[in-house]
């Protein structure tokens, strides 16, 4: 392959190599544009959109028979007949839809996760989609922004998961198969610490801060062979990272082996010049290529710009060589040059199949976290209950942002889902208007209430300064609970929202998140005990907008605790301090009881292992995900309170009991050190096992090192 490619670029005219590194935006009147230059060799890519969000318009008038037309201009017309890659943002599911990923990251299970990749691949490759820019990897703890919902979270440890498994899911082991993508890891790098939580605004964090929190999803991409990887919009300490050469050339392709190519962000390149580093098209294309930029997405200033440059030396033919290089690699491990076509008569049975609908379903049962219960869940089969709350009926925010091809119309909504679990007759669906909030329906005596926030205020572009549940629908819960009635609250969010002020009046909370297509039915069989819930948080919940920055894993500062409880008096230190929900935390309908645990150092594996006991002393069959902290006591650098190292999800019956072994490598008790060094400190750590972040059953502090 590698013989091929030198082949072609020592055929290739400097227009025909600028082509290959330009990504032309599309829309339904670009076909003649698109064929004359996919003909004259010089279209690398199209994004199936003109706008900046293709995976959240739809794309109306570009069908497969339009794009094959683009393509055989390309394979067929143009000198070097190299083919077009078509590229869209299938985030969460292209037809079916998933839960939102920082849902999926609640499941906690790769297979899960792998497997909602692959179905929203294989829908997509019917659209003639080959390249999807996903997985997002933004590791984020400021849920004013909007494109949290799009991230695995807060955490390291779940986004190196989410980043294995969504690029297992979308390539598969061999990209070239029938109905796998190639996948974007991005926004590479900084992009989910955007000050303030304002979208695109800069990152100021330190080389330290960003290896340890930032890089490792990216890094777990990369060593699952990621094909490409998308610079972000913003700066990263003064330095926007679409012109950062050390971040794109140096540590990704460079430290980390990133063989594949990077793409900008949508008009990124040109906006170099808002951001100050440049004040026109050349320079801007000049340093983004320089950099390591090798595609440039949708502002056409590469092919504009970088053949005067290299003229005037500004950029050398070996990096626009390279940069070819890497784009021609991938296309053919997608094996675009033997498979150029996608099939025009794909049967509409393909999309929404019976089984990708209950693995839809499966994911968002298994990322619905229970976070309040005094026992009024699981409900009994033909409770009478009402179905109330401005989000009983709805069914657009259940899909939420960059829902692809999905239709509000497929949506099951909370109401529809409970009639069907618990049967019409037993079940009245009507959604809280002004006027009859506070009324008494008199069918039920047990309100299940739906709350949360529309779709439209999450994602790209949607900063919100509040994230507190707005004052109506507090109204409807306190309401329901005034009237005597059970109350469970049911929330569609894509964010973390401070819930602080309905947890008084519920008697259950259930957080549904913006679970796609099948979440009003996923959550109606929680709610009836179909499933017993299982999911944990990715992520913290606030108590109040202004407790964020909020993560669970924030450096040490025992003195700043320390200082708050003794001498603020007017803040109580629980407002400050802790959070409303932890990271992890998450109940079931069971009792899991741990006991047994052993520590030991295994020399021979050269690993640190605790084992332990877990029994389902409950009723209910269910999953239990166990999770391993550590803490390094003292290290040449101040490290996090907490950080989890290892998890286990794992089924259990009634009354059974399975032993866990959790281990910790080297690697796992490493870190960053702020030099760019990966370091090792012989010393000691605590190690804790809980089953949330603070909810912690054992401790232990152990003196570890290894043989070098
Ligand atoms: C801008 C977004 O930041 C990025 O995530 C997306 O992939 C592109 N638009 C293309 O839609």
């Amino acid at each position: 392959m590698e013989r091929k490619i030198e082949k072609l670029i020592s055929e290739m005219t400097l227009d025909e190599k600028l082509g290959q590194l330009t990504q032309e935006v599309t829309n339904v009147s670009s076909i003649d544009k698109l064929s004359k230059l996919a003909e004259q060799g010089m279209l690398g890519s199209c994004l199936l959109t003109d706008t900046p969000w293709a995976g959240s318009v739809t794309m109306e008038g570009i069908s497969v028979s339009y794009l094959n037309k683009i393509q055989r201009a390309a394979v067929e017309k143009s000198r070097l007949g190299i083919p077009v890659m078509y590229g869209c943002d299938i985030i969460h599911g292209s037809k079916t839809i998933f839960p939102i990923p920082l849902a999926q990251a609640a499941t906690w299970d790769y297979d899960l996760i792998r497997d909602a990749a692959s179905v929203m691949s294989e829908e997509a490759s019917y659209d003639s989609i080959h390249w999807t820019f996903a997985p997002m990897l933004d590791i984020c703890c400021d849920p004013r922004w909007g494109r949290i919902i799009e991230t695995p979270g807060e955490d390291p440890l779940i986004g190196q998961m989410f980043a294995k498994a969504s690029v297992e899911g979308i390539q598969g082991k061999d990209m070239s198969e029938k109905g796998k993508l190639a996948a974007c890891a991005k926004h590479y790098i900084g992009y989910g610490a955007s000050s303030g939580g304002r979208d695109k605004d800069g990152t100021e964090w330190s080389d330290y801060s960003l290896r340890n929190r930032a890089l490792p999803a990216f890094k777990a991409a990369i060593d699952e062979n990621v094909a490409t990887v998308m610079s972000a919009f913003n700066e990263i300490s003064g330095q926007p990272a679409t012109s950062s050469k050390y971040h794109l050339t140096d540590l990704l392709k460079g430290e980390l082996g990133f063989d594949g190519f990077v793409v900008s962000d949508f008009d990124a390149v040109k906006r170099l010049t808002c951001q100050g580093v440049s004040d026109n098209d050349e320079t801007s294309a000049v340093l983004a290529i320089n950099a390591g930029v090798d595609m440039d997405m949708a502002d056409g200033l590469y092919k504009n710009n970088l053949k005067s440059a290299v003229e005037k030396g500004l950029v050398s033919m070996s990096v626009i060589d390279e940069a070819v290089r890497r784009v021609l690699r991938i296309k053919f491990r997608m094996g675009l040059f033997d498979n150029p076509y996608a099939d025009e008569n794909v049967s509409p049975e393909e999309y929404m199949k019976k089984e990708y609908l209950e693995k839809a379903k499966q994911v968002s049962m298994h990322a619905m976290v229970l976070l309040q219960n005094n026992g009024v869940l699981p409900l009994a089969k033909g409770t009478k209950v009402s179905v109330k709350g401005p989000m009983a009926e709805e069914k657009p925010a259940l899909l939420g942002s960059w829902h692809a091809e999905g239709q509000a119309d497929d949506v099951v909504s909370l109401g529809e889902g409970i009639q069907k679990i618990n049967g019409e007759e037993n079940t009245f669906v009507h959604p809280c208007t002004q006027e009859d909030m506070y009324c008494n329906d008199d069918f039920s005596n047990v309100y299940i209430v739906a709350v949360g926030e529309s779709e439209k205020v999450t994602g790209e572009g949607c900063t919100i300064s509040n994230i507190e549940l707005s004052g109506r629908q507090v109204d409807c819960i306190r309401a329901a609970k005034e009237l005597g009635k059970k109350v469970v609250a049911v929330i569609f969010a894509g964010r973390p929202l401070a819930i602080t002020s309905i947890v008084p009046y519920c008697d259950a909370i259930l957080w549904a998140w913006h679970g796609g297509t099948m979440c009003g039915e996923a959550a109606a069989e929680i709610i009836f005990g179909d499933f017993n819930p299982s999911g944990k948080l990715p992520v913290t919940i606030p108590r109040s907008t202004g407790q964020i920055p909020i993560c669970y894993n924030h450096q040490r500062n025992e003195y700043v605790k320390a200082w708050y409880s003794t001498h603020h008096r007017y803040v109580s230190k629980d407002s400050l301090s802790t959070p409303l929900f932890e990271f992890g935390f998450g109940l079931s309908y069971s009792d899991y009881q741990y006991s047994n645990f052993e520590y030991r150092f295994n020399s021979a594996c050269q690993q640190a292992e605790i084992s332990f006991d877990v029994t389902n002393s409950g009723d209910h069959e269910g999953y239990e995900i166990a999770q391993c902290y550590i803490c390094d006591i003292v290290a040449s650098m101040s490290r996090p309170v907490k950080e989890l190292k290892a998890f286990e999800k794992i089924h259990l019956k009634k009354g059974e009991t399975k032993k866990v072994t959790l281990t910790l490598s080297k690697d796992d008790l490493s870190f960053y050190d702020g030099r760019g060094n990966f370091v090792f400190e012989e010393g000691e750590f605590r190690i804790e096992i809980g089953k949330s972040s603070s909810n912690i059953c054992f401790e232990t502090t152990e003196y570890i090192s290894f043989e070098s």
